[in-house]
């Protein structure tokens, strides 16, 4: 069930009421529910159980530390991509042995900094990144456990940029190659290399490549041991799909069976690294309606949210769901309505041409699956502070990230003493 529904007319995070929250936090703000959060992990974990499989959450789909910490309580550790994302997780409680770092681009300063936090195992993508990594580990006096992201090529079947796993994309290596990387894993001082990575992209709503890839990281991990490789661990990656408007959630007993049909059998630990799957219906963003005026045939509502908050409609032509908080106040003719953000791009939109009521000035909307890939991908765009993140628990809430001031990002900045208006440029 979701934890977003109207109750006596007016739209309920749990237990607490959208209106008592904007009215404590201003608008806009995003909304998150703990037990959301914990119910999908619960789902995942069930339907994975007896496999083996170890949760990794991929943090960067929704990386607020109380968000972290609620997953982290449940069991998961972290997938990460930065050693920004690494502090994240330690600050959110979770061992460093949980942490498995990924990344196409890391640099030598950050796995330097994750061998010396203890960081369980590097995923590694290229061969100038095994030799950075095995020159750190070598020179710090530490052994890196690597996972070797393979590239299977094969298509998600999802939007282009979210699609990872072609030999186009430049994720991973390409499969074939795995044994020349174990081999010189091996041969490098300060690395081991003893498992296999995939991930082939996200948002999938059909599981049938999953199939194909799980099939093809079987294949090298047999051909690797045949090789007189050691692969004790197959690190399946995320990319399961949600609802966001009318799509077919992967069925997760169908994910399972393929996980049990391709890989289970291999003797190996497995672990995947769900991001959006976990997080993406447990959040939504609330904003409120500035004005609303007409332009040709459409209604054009301008609300105080905008792309800075959440880009995905612009950037991927992503759905979201928008409802009213308090339906009632929201009544009239319906009409092709536009809900936009008062920034000055035309790409500024959360919703185009979507049949909507009347809406007045001041109502509140909600723009749902915001839980995921939202206030990660925010901006001081028109220099708009961020959002607040806010988390229900029952009938309580936190702001888990305050609102940034104008001082916030003023602070950052500051003006060369030559700028003092006594000399002209050159
Ligand atoms: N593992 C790796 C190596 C990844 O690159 C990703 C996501 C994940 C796990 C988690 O994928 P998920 O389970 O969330 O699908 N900003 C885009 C999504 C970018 C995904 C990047 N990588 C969006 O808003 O749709």
């Amino acid at each position: 069930m979701s934890a977003f529904t109207h109750r006596d007319g007016i739209l309920h995070a749990d237990g607490v009421a959208i209106p008592a929250i904007a009215e404590a936090v201003g608008t806009p703000f995003y909304c998150y529910s703990r037990s959301a959060l914990v119910e999908r992990y619960r789902n995942f974990d069930a339907a994975l159980a007896g496999l083996g499989v170890d949760i990794f959450y991929a943090i960067k789909a929704n990386s607020n530390l109380a968000v972290i910490r609620a997953l982290a309580l449940e069991g998961a550790g972290a997938d990460v991509v930065s050693i920004g994302e690494v502090r994240r997780a330690l600050a959110a409680g979770v061992a460093a042995e949980r942490i498995l770092f990924a990344g196409v681009g890391k640099t030598q300063d950050e796995m330097a900094q994750a061998l010396e936090a203890g960081v369980g195992q590097f995923n590694v993508e290229s061969e100038s990144e095994l030799r950075a990594l095995s020159e750190v580990a070598n020179r710090l006096g530490h052994e890196a456990t690597v996972g070797l992201r393979v590239n299977p090529d094969v298509d998600a079947k999802t939007h282009a940029k979210i699609t990872t796993g072609r030999k186009e994309n430049k994720f991973g290596v390409d499969i074939e190659r795995a044994p020349e990387f174990f081999d010189l894993a091996s041969n490098l001082p300060g690395t081991q290399a003893s498992s296999l990575s995939v991930h082939i992209g996200s948002q999938l709503t059909q599981v049938s490549p999953f199939r194909e890839a799980y099939g093809r990281l079987r294949e090298m991990t047999l051909t690797l041991r045949q090789a007189g490789h050691v692969v004790d661990h197959l690190d399946l990656g995320g990319g399961l799909g949600i609802v966001y408007e009318n799509e077919d959630e992967p069925d997760l007993s169908s994910y399972a069976r393929i996980v049990r049909e391709t890989v289970s059998d291999l003797d190996c630990r497995l672990s995947v690294e769900p991001g959006r799957f976990l997080v993406g219906n447990a959040g939504i963003l609330v904003a409120k309606v500035v004005y609303v005026k007409y332009g040709g045939e459409r209604r054009f509502v301008i609300v105080d949210g905008a792309m800075n908050d959440l880009i995905r409609p612009t950037l991927y032509n992503a759905h979201h769901d928008i409802v009213p908080v308090e339906p009632q106040r929201v009544a009239g003719p319906t009409g092709l309505t536009d809900i936009v953000g008062p920034i000055c791009e035309s790409g500024d939109y959360f919703a185009q041409a979507r049949d909507f009521p009347d809406m007045p000035e001041g109502a509140l909307l909600a723009i749902l699956s915001a839980g995921a890939y939202s206030s990660v991908m925010a901006s001081n765009y028109n220099s708009r502070p961020m959002a607040p993140e806010v988390m229900v628990d029952g009938d309580r809430f936190e702001v888990v990230r305050r609102r940034q001031s104008m001082e916030d990002l003023l602070a950052l900045e500051s003006l060369p003493d030559w700028l003092d208006g006594s000399q002209a440029a050159d």
